[in-house]
């Protein structure tokens, strides 16, 4: 069975909405943990759209799973990497116009430079994970430039519309973590999983940890609503 790393950077989302204190992502950690997540994981963006250096900071001392920081392979994320000291870096390609991150880490394009960039980290002591579509010329790439994990794409399984597409995108997925696997990766998975899709991924016997986040927030969001309706209900009708 995999372990669940939560993606708190949509609770972050909402406190920049009012560039208030509230939501707190690290309150949200502190939940997550207790509720049984076996990781935490924020986005540093380059653009700061949600998670602050702060957060990040203070999550380093907060955390008591594991903290993996998703990053673009820039110097600046590289320099707060070193300083910060999650245990993981999850390199993600990135575009300050997307609304997420949108397709897998070109590896096998960029395999020297990604295999310098990394290379720091990985004697710093922190396991380098690259975000890659399900496709072998990354997986293989990946092993070459030095990684030690890699995040396969679940992005376009969760997107599709019938079952003859899922089957297809599921089968790509299965033998990208074969391969990755029989290379000697460790291998996790995320982006877009569900309540409803999740259980096929999780399935895969060689999938060690999925990356969770926009389900677990949205639904946060709803199954807390009623409670808290109530809550503010009470101030004022006393
Ligand atoms: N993994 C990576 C590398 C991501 O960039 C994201 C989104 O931030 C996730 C997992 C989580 O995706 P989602 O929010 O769709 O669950």
């Amino acid at each position: 069975m995999p372990r669940l790393s939560v993606n708190i950077d949509h609770i972050a989302t909402l406190r920049q909405a009012r560039r208030g204190v509230e939501p707190d992502p690290v309150a949200a950690a502190v939940l997550a943990e207790l509720a049984g997540a076996d990781g935490i994981i924020v986005h540093l963006r380059e653009d700061r759209r949600h998670i602050q250096d702060r957060d990040l900071r203070v999550l380093r001392e907060v955390v008591q799973t594991k903290l993996n920081l998703e990053m673009a392979a820039t110097e600046e994320m590289r320099r707060i990497a070193l300083d910060v000291k999650p245990e993981f870096v999850t390199l993600v390609p990135e575009k300050r116009e997307e609304l997420t991150t949108e397709g897998g880490l070109d590896v096998a394009g960029r395999m020297d430079v990604l295999r310098e960039y990394i290379a720091p980290i990985v004697k710093a002591g922190i396991f380098v994970s690259f975000f890659i579509d399900p496709d072998e010329n990354q997986i293989a790439a990946s092993k070459k430039a030095g990684a030690q994990w890699v995040e396969i794409h679940t992005g376009t399984y969760a997107n599709t519309k019938n079952e003859a597409d899922r089957e297809r995108e599921y089968v790509k997925i299965a033998e990208a973590a074969q391969l990755a696997a029989s290379l000697g990766l460790r291998v996790g998975a995320g982006h877009g999983l569900n309540y409803r899709n999740v259980a096929l991924i999780a399935d895969l016997p060689e999938i060690e940890e999925l990356n969770i986040g926009h389900s677990i927030i949205s639904r946060a969001s709803l199954v807390g609503m009623e409670r808290a309706v109530r809550e503010m209900a009470a101030l004022i009708h006393i």
